[in-house]
């Protein structure tokens, strides 16, 4: 049976990270594209040349030339501008708004049958705006988020709790922004859900709250550590999971920017939900019920996420 095919548009931080997983994880055969073509066929070149040594048959290519992304099963999408230290994701959405239009054109010509995930920011705009492009079903069109908050939360929950990351479950949802909404109530360890913890003395809630408000400045922390560029590691590790969910029709309940179509008293909105991935792509949206405080917060995310996207159909007449 043939290889996978795995298509990286943006060969830079993110990108190459992600091919460098891809090949360890022998996911599939990987193209790393970018509008600067050296560094996509040096990255490509560089990790095919280790393959060797981590002893792994994927086959790596770089290019500029959309052509070559032809027949993907998966697209991974980074192709824009990062944040600089100050800058908020929305910072960003002219800039990448118009690398949307070209990856979307791209893929709609060359990768059709792809399962597409954007990573690019401010992230519940661009991916709606990509799948506008790029006209591909909307349940083969999803943005990666939510694995990646979550992630950051159930680092900073195992922290404080001094147990295994792999025991903590948690999960984040509503835009990719300074509004996500971490939920506690929905937060695990080992099943035992985070109030439980708190009233067993394990910690306090004003911990908890310090916790959530690190979690939603997660991207910020980065940016003003590494002083030039945004995480990449995180975001690259996250991604993989959601393609491999696809790839091996895993079915993982992940949250990701998905398209909701009256779900969470949302339409036509792309935010961070958590869906069930497989062979189908985004097969089903779990509208868990929400308290009340919840759903005020989920409110404001998804305003937020409407501003921006009313943004886009400003800047591009087309999307209106
Ligand atoms: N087509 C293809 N590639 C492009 C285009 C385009 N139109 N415009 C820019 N690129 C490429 C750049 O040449 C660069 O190699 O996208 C790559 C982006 O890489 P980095 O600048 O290293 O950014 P990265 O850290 O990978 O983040 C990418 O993901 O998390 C988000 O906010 C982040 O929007 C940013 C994106």
């Amino acid at each position: 049976m043939a290889r996978n095919k795995i298509a990286l548009i943006g060969s830079g931080m993110i990108g190459g990270t992600l091919a460098h997983i891809a090949a360890r994880e022998e996911l599939g055969d990987v193209v790393l594209f970018d509008i600067a073509a050296g560094v996509a066929k040096g990255k490509a070149l560089d990790i095919a040349e280790a393959s060797p040594v981590f002893g792994k048959d994927s086959k790596l290519a770089g290019a500029d030339d959309y052509a070559a992304i032809a027949g993907a099963d998966v697209c991974i999408v980074t192709a824009g501008v990062p944040r600089k230290p100050g800058m908020s994701r929305d910072d960003l959405l002219g800039i990448n708004l118009k690398v949307m239009k070209a990856v979307g054109e791209g893929i709609a010509k060359h990768a059709p049958d792809a399962f597409v995930i954007c990573i690019t920011n401010p992230l519940d705009a661009m991916v709606w705006a990509l799948r506008q492009f790029s006209g591909l079903p909307h349940n083969k069109v999803v943005g990666m988020a939510g694995v990646l908050d979550s992630a950051r939360f159930r680092h900073f929950l195992a922290d404080e709790f001094s147990v295994s990351v792999e025991d903590v479950t948690a999960f984040v949802m509503g835009g990719h922004g300074d509004t996500m909404v971490p939920l506690l109530r929905y937060s695990t360890v080992a099943g035992i859900p985070v109030p439980d913890l708190i009233a067993m003395g394990w910690s306090t809630d004003a911990k908890m709250e310090e916790i959530v408000k690190r979690t939603r400045g997660g991207g910020g922390e980065i940016v003003a550590l590494l002083g030039t560029g945004s995480a990449f590691y995180a975001p690259a590790e996250s991604a993989i999971e959601m393609a491999t969910a696809y790839l091996r029709d895993k079915k993982r309940v992940l949250p990701c920017a998905a398209h909701l179509t009256g779900q969470f008293g949302q339409d036509d909105m792309y935010v961070g939900v958590p869906v069930v991935i497989g062979a189908g792509g985004v097969e089903k949206v779990v509208e868990i019920q929400l308290n009340a405080e919840e759903q005020a917060m989920f409110d404001v995310s998804v305003d937020s996420v409407k501003g921006l996207v009313a943004a886009c159909k400003a800047l591009d007449p087309s999307l209106a």
